[in-house]
């Protein structure tokens, strides 16, 4: 299959054409505020079976549903409790998902075998539109071939997806760069599932009382149920071996001059990329969360071309609340847990 490219600067059909190969029952990738997402109609369990195939994503990992309007919700999901609405009123449209029961016209495959949905209204104008002109939800997991970082550029879409999907809506580069808070309110009190810009602290002054899911901070056993399916699958990780180390700049400094080699390369924050003795690449500003969430699988993708073998990466704060968890969560995931 030929990949077309879509630019709405440039073509002012280009959502249309979009929404046009979706209502068809093809896949499209579109920008959002989070990270650049795969989307398909939903509703339509072949059109949803595309997007496992182009990401050759785990059956049992489901999908999160993206609408456009607060009221779409009641297409989704049996019944809309209070702490939906409060949660949906002060972060919707935006980087949160939430988790209810699903209404029974939501496909098995979306929903991954679960009795619930996973739904989100994104912000970003470009995915709006296409939502609303569709005329549907969209399934939308993240664009990249499953284990990779998510993509933020559409460069990163199309290197993964050229030839697997009808056509990439090329956008800017994403605003946030780490995938949306997931939070289900299938239990009570609700749980945490995945760390993202909108922090349990910011939740917790709107509905009280939030559990972070263990899963958030530690690997999933094989052997055991995960809360959220995803959080057991190998994720964002580079070609590269990937170590988190630990410690101040001096210590980092001292581990990169033991290991100093051909295709070995520091993953360090702005400023810090000098008098290293081996290449860098920097994911944002030393205490500055957001900045790192921003460039981190930006930067996880640009090593892997620049031929890394082994990247040793500055760690994070790690007592950290708010969006820091969500950088945390994601690079030590794509690091498998591996530290110094
Ligand atoms: O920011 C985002 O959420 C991006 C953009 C494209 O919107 N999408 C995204 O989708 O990150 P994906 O498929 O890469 O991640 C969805 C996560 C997975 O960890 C999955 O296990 C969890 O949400 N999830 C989906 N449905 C669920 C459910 N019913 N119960 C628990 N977890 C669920
Ligand atoms: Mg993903």
């Amino acid at each position: 299959m030929k990949t077309k490219l879509l630019n709405p600067l440039n073509d002012a059909y280009a959502i249309k054409k979009a929404s046009d190969i979706i209502r068809s029952g093809g896949v499209v990738a579109m920008p959002t505020e989070t990270v650049y997402g795969l989307a398909a109609n939903a509703l339509d369990t072949d059109a949803v079976k595309k997007i496992f195939a182009a990401k050759g994503r785990p059956p049992d990992n489901p999908l999160i549903v993206h609408i456009a309007e607060f009221d779409d919700i009641y297409n989704l999901v049996e019944n809309v409790p209070e702490k939906a609405k409060k949660l949906a009123d002060a972060f919707w449209p935006g980087p949160l998902t939430v988790v209810l029961k699903k209404k029974p016209a939501i496909p098995d495959i979306v929903s991954g075998g679960l009795d619930t949905v996973a739904v989100r209204m994104p912000s970003h104008p470009t995915a709006r539109e296409l939502i609303k002109k569709s005329g549907l939800p969209l399934a939308a997991p993240s664009a990249n071939i499953s284990g990779k970082p998510s993509p933020t550029i559409w460069q990163h879409v199309s290197e993964d997806m050229d030839g697997r999907i009808e056509a990439v809506i090329e956008g800017d580069i994403s605003e946030l760069g780490v995938e949306s808070t997931v939070i289900t309110l299938d239990t009570e009190p609700p749980r945490l599932l995945r760390p993202g810009m909108i922090s349990a602290e910011q939740m917790e002054a709107i509905i009280g009382g939030i559990a972070i899911d263990e899963g958030v901070f530690e690997e999933v056993p094989a052997e055991k149920k995960a809360a959220s399916p995803g959080m057991k699958h190998r994720h964002y990780s580079p070609k590269a071996d990937l170590t988190v180390v630990r410690g101040d700049y001096e210590k980092f400094k001292k581990v990169l001059e033991q290991h100093a080699a051909d295709g070995v390369f520091a993953l360090v924050f702005a400023g810090e990329e000098n008098g290293l003795p081996v290449k860098a690449m920097t994911y944002g500003k030393k205490d500055d969360s957001a900045s790192q969430a921003k460039d981190l699988f930006f930067a996880l993708r640009e090593l892997d071309k620049r031929g890394a073998k082994k990247i040793y990466a500055r760690c994070p704060a790690e007592d950290e609340k708010g969006a820091g968890l969500a950088v945390q969560n994601r690079l030590f995931r794509a690091a498998g847990f591996n530290f110094i």
